[in-house]
């Protein structure tokens, strides 16, 4: 069983999800706005929650993720999560991807997050290289990855066939011998 070791950032815990939280999982990944550049379908209700978070503890069993729940320390609430959703390539390739309650948006909450993710995978797993893709329009979603020290990579126009629609997908990807160079928020905190 390899459940993933708790990470602190100035403002987050990062630890492995439970089934307590559901609630606040549910409250944006059964939002639309929220879920609509991601390739699953927004949770119709708690219950498809409840299903996310028991598979979720199947793939930590199986070593099959490193994906974490994103705690605000100051409240205890989950207000996003994000990692490494598929552990296949290791340690050569480490797939991320990342979503908030977009209540938290626009606070630097995602970059502080991911960075940390990015110190473990690099500095602890040393991992090889970090890479990760969004669908065109989701341009807030390609700032993060370029605050992360990602560079662009380029583009497969209508790479995924999306529910009923063809979307275009833009790739970013960094070695691990780049991420050192980088200033995130992580590495500004831990020197
Ligand atoms: C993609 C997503 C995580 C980006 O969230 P975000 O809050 O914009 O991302 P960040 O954490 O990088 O925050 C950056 C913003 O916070 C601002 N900010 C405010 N205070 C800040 C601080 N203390 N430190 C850093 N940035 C701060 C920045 O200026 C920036 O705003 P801008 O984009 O208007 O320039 C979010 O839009 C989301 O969850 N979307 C839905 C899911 C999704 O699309 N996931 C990705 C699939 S590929």
């Amino acid at each position: 069983m390899a459940y993933p070791p708790t990470l602190e950032t100035k403002r987050l815990l990062l630890r492995p999800y439970d089934l307590k939280d559901a609630a606040d999982i549910f409250e944006y990944a059964g939002d639309v706005e929220t879920t609509r550049y991601m390739s699953w379908d927004t949770h119709k209700n708690i219950y498809e929650t409840l299903d996310f978070l028991n598979g979720m503890r199947i793939r930590y069993e199986n070593n099959t993720t490193l994906d974490y729940a994103f705690v605000l320390k100051s409240s205890g609430k989950v207000i996003g999560g994000g990692g490494c959703f598929d552990t296949g390539e290791f340690p050569h390739t480490a797939k991320i991807g990342y979503i908030l309650n977009k209540a938290y948006w626009g606070q630097g909450l995602a970059v502080e997050a991911m960075s940390a993710v990015f110190d473990y995978l690099f500095n602890t797993l040393k991992v090889h290289r970090i890479e990760a893709y969004h669908y065109a329009e989701n341009e807030k979603s390609g700032k993060v990855m370029v605050k992360l020290g990602m560079s662009y990579e380029g583009t497969k126009p209508d790479g995924a066939f999306v529910r009923g629609a063809y979307k275009t997908l833009k790739f970013y990807g960094i070695l691990n011998f780049q991420f050192s160079a980088v200033k995130t928020p992580f590495n500004f905190v831990s020197g």
